[in-house]
């Protein structure tokens, strides 16, 4: 049993909030990227809002691995599972357990920006699974997956909790694709994706009567106030989130109670904000089993299974790379296409 922890988010190569906040809130619409939005504090309250009754996806994903992860086992046999935006992972320690049931497991690869996290799930799974190597990876996962290891024996890549969805559909396919050349012949893609479904239960579960989900989203100010000395005035931004039905996503903003002026000092940069502007912090698309299909096999991947939990909420994939075809020379005639 070890646990190694990589950090490439460490001086020169951080996690690029600077550039993002200078191309973000220099724009005629403004835009800063969700991964800023989990600092620990962030991480902590995504963490409550997955316990949240209106928040449906982590139950709903949940159900599905705690039926389904023995069945994933089987079909993989994967000895290695590396996880996208791990989190606390805490359901992804149904897959671990089904893979140790089955014997086949040997390591576990968090990835994620928020090192307190990589560390303590690291820790704790290494004492939960006896004999499990945890290599984890601080580090953005659209920057650093070069750092992985190769595998050691088949692979699962897993990105649960529809995090897949934080990306416009271009960027989305291009990631699946480098994800794609991270399994190995014989890896698969373990994938959750929300669903498309009643925009009214959807809005709910991003605007909690609590009010959680609006402190998470205020949070994003409050780490950009703390790394690069801005001073924005978190609690006169109003927390915004709708459901785009042309584009089947959720849209998750800050909007300006008023006018207001904010510097952020470490960029030498001042910003100016008109009544009700507003900040685009996360989209968050859903899927039809169609565009899921079509995202996959645009990145060379196919689904092995598709399974939903009883209400048809969520959905989680299990992919593999689509065989490629082999060539046999044919002489003075290029390739062909063996049968
Ligand atoms: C929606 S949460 C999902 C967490 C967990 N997988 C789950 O299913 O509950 C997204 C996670 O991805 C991480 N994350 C977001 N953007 C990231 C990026 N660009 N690189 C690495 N991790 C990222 C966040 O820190 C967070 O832990």
């Amino acid at each position: 049993m070890s646990v190694t922890v990589r950090s490439y988010l460490g001086v020169g190569d951080d996690s690029s909030l600077g550039d993002d906040v200078l191309d973000g809130l220099t724009r005629p619409f403004k835009e800063l990227p969700p991964k800023h939005l989990y600092d620990r504090a962030g991480a902590e309250l995504f963490d409550r809002i997955c316990e949240l009754p209106e928040y449906y996806p982590t139950r709903a994903e949940r159900a599905i691995l705690a039926e389904r992860s023995g069945d994933i086992a089987a079909l993989t046999g994967a000895a290695e599972v590396v996880e996208l935006g791990s989190g606390t992972a805490a359901k992804s320690r149904l897959l671990l357990s089904a893979l140790a049931q089955a014997g086949t497991l040997r390591r576990y690869l968090p990835v994620d920006v928020t090192e307190g996290m990589i560390r303590d799930t690291g820790d704790a799974l290494a004492a939960e699974y006896p004999g499990l190597d945890v290599h984890g990876i601080v580090g953005d996962f659209e920057r650093h997956l070069g750092h992985l290891p190769a595998p050691t024996g088949p692979r699962i890549v897993a990105m649960l909790g529809g995090t897949i969805g934080n990306f416009t559909p271009g960027a989305r396919r291009r990631f699946l694709r480098g994800v794609g050349r991270l399994l190995g012949p014989d890896g698969a893609l373990l994938l959750g994706v929300d669903l498309v479904k009643d925009p009214a239960r959807i809005e709910a579960a991003y605007d909690d009567g609590a009010g959680v989900t609006a402190a998470f989203n205020r949070n994003i100010l409050r780490v950009v106030n703390r790394e690069l000395e801005a001073d924005f005035e978190p609690e006169r931004f109003d927390h915004v989130a709708f459901f785009d039905r042309e584009h089947e996503w959720i849209e998750m903003r800050l909007r300006a109670q008023q006018r207001m002026t904010v510097h952020v000092a470490g960029l030498g940069l001042t910003v100016g904000f008109a009544k009700r502007e507003e900040l685009r912090t996360e989209i968050s698309a859903k899927f039809t089993p169609r565009r899921l299909v079509a995202d996959l096999a645009a990145a060379r991947l196919e689904p092995i299974e598709l399974f939903t939990d009883s209400d048809a909420l969520f959905g989680l994939t299990l992919a593999r790379p689509v065989a490629a075809p082999r060539f046999r020379a044919t002489r003075n005639r290029g390739f062909a296409v063996a049968a």
